[in-house]
């Protein structure tokens, strides 16, 4: 695919197919995640692929803490459970998590976001669907501490499958809106 039609074509999908992600597409994932560039290079990045079982109970710790009582305090309750549902209808979920240094954690996490964003332009690539899940940080601790990975800084997952849905793109601030003339 060209790779203009890979931005255009990008959309965040929530709706997967039953077929699974074949291993080698995983494979060329992370390797463009790997590609990424960072600042100073420094790769502050960790992935874990998870399927399954493994993946729905990312899921259901995720939207634990948001029961009916707290639905009340916050407004973005439904989101954090809808995420989840997206999570259990993916067929895979990889979790990125980025090396703790306190010194480094803004660049570190702006690189974090660029490898995220290669994982899902590379999906559309692929012929995949994939939705950037920045809700698992809510209940960020328990998950990683589910994971194994509590010393690390779980930044967000990418939930992927074959689309079973074609959005329309999602309105987008003009060109004219973004752009600023010095003053
Ligand atoms: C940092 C970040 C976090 C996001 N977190 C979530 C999320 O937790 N759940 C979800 O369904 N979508 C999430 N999204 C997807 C956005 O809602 C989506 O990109 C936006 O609505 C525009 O739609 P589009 O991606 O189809 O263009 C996230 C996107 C980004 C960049």
């Amino acid at each position: 695919m060209e790779f203009n039609e890979v931005i255009q074509n990008r959309r965040s999908i929530r709706h997967f197919t039953s077929q699974e992600v074949e291993q080698d597409k995983v494979d060329q994932l992370i390797d463009c995640a790997r590609l990424c560039q960072s600042s100073k290079n420094r790769q502050p990045w960790s992935f874990m692929i998870l399927k399954g079982q493994e993946k729905d109970k990312v899921a259901d710790i995720m939207a634990e803490p948001f029961n009916e009582e707290s639905k009340e305090m916050f407004g973005y309750v439904n989101t954090v459970q809808y995420s989840a549902d997206t999570i259990k209808r993916a067929q895979l979920l990889i979790a990125v998590f980025q090396v703790c240094e306190e010194e480094w954690f803004a660049p570190d996490l702006i690189s974090m976001g660029a490898a995220i964003e290669h994982i899902c332009l590379e999906c559309v690539n692929l012929g995949l669907g994939s939705v950037w899940i920045g809700d698992i940080c809510f209940n960020e601790r328990a998950v990683s501490k589910y994971l194994g990975y509590e010393q690390l800084h779980l930044v967000s997952a990418v939930a992927i499958g074959y689309p079973a849905e074609a959005p329309k793109p999602r309105p987008r601030k003009s060109r004219e809106e973004i752009l600023l003339s010095k003053k």
